[in-house]
């Protein structure tokens, strides 16, 4: 019987995910397709029959729906616990497992370059799901600071109380977004988790930061049709970036594996990827405009 996985969300016709998992599919030899299920809310019940179907593989679960999908899981992992969204729902013999593949690609990324940060000072925009995916992850390679630039403080100072589960060593202290000065505060690692940057080329959630070559950015927003304005501004600076189609790949690994119980196929997943977006997938890197040909 061929299996199905499924993006659940709404507006995803432009998702990058189907050509990814359906290359990888083939290269693992799995007879499965990658079919969107684009739901308003009332239809969200007929999402979560296809998920549990016996030719079900499972599901990516987008916006806005990462909370619905805690609440329809059978079962949630630590990540989930932490975040309070799930991006994964996987069929079990005992229910819909839920995951946060997003925490564990940020955790993995973070881990990398670890020794930069584990003694350095974290800027954190933003207090939503990925933010609190980036808080749990911040817990695996704990920071000495960590600064919450929120647009609500109230938001912030909740993430913050859950940051500080994850991290109890780290000195969490929380600011207005708008008023970010980073000129009397060194930072080490600056991560945006703000749709910021998402809809206009100059829109930068952070015009304060000034990059230089020590210093990281893990920016989860992409823009099909080029790096964001602080992307730009990063890698100018010779900051190594992170960018939200790197962030993409990396949590496709974890995914993949969930899905399939077998190790991704790495490179036929980034060919695909890198051919429907048109560019490299920045992971730490210092350029974030390579056109495929200039691929390594
Ligand atoms: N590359 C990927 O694969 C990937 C994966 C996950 C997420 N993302 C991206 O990450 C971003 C955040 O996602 P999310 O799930 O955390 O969303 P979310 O739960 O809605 O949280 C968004 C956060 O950004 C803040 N915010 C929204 N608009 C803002 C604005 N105009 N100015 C200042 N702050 C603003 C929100 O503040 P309020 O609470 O005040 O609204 C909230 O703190 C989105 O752009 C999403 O596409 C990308």
């Amino acid at each position: 019987m061929p299996r199905i996985a499924y993006l659940v969300g709404k507006g995803v016709s432009h998702s990058l995910s189907p050509p990814v998992y359906r290359a990888a599919f083939a290269a693992a030899d799995i007879d499965a397709h990658y079919e969107l299920l684009d739901v308003d809310e009332p239809d969200l019940p007929l999402a979560a029959s296809a998920l549990r179907a016996p030719d079900s593989l499972g599901g990516n679960v987008t916006m806005p729906y990462k909370c619905w999908a805690t609440e329809v899981a059978d079962d949630v992992d630590e990540t989930v616990r932490a975040c309070g969204a799930a991006n994964l729902l996987v069929p079990g013999p005992s229910g819909l497992h839920a995951h946060n593949t997003d925490a564990l690609a940020i955790a993995e990324l973070l881990g990398t370059v670890r020794e930069r940060i584990s003694k350095g000072t974290v800027l954190l925009a933003g207090a939503g799901g990925a933010a609190a995916a980036c808080a749990w992850a911040l817990g695996r390679v704990p920071p000495r600071e960590l600064i919450i630039a929120a647009r609500r403080p109230e938001a912030g100072r909740a993430l913050a109380r859950s940051a500080a589960e994850s991290s109890p060593s780290t000195v969490i202290s929380v600011v207005e977004l708008a008023t970010v000065d980073t000129r009397t505060t060194p930072v080490d690692l600056v991560i945006n988790a703000t749709p910021l940057g998402m809809l206009t080329e100059d829109e930068d959630p952070l015009p304060s930061v000034a990059f230089s070559p020590s210093m990281l950015l893990y920016d989860l927003v992409y823009r099909r049709s080029g790096p964001t304005a602080i992307q730009i501004r990063a890698a100018a600076g010779g900051a190594l970036v992170v960018d939200g189609i790197g962030h993409l790949f990396q949590q496709a690994m974890p995914t993949f594996r969930h899905l399939t119980g077998q190790e991704p196929p790495h490179d036929v997943m980034l060919a695909a990827l890198v051919e429907v977006v048109g560019r490299q997938p920045a992971l730490w890197s210092a350029d974030t405009t390579r056109a495929p040909s200039d691929a390594d």
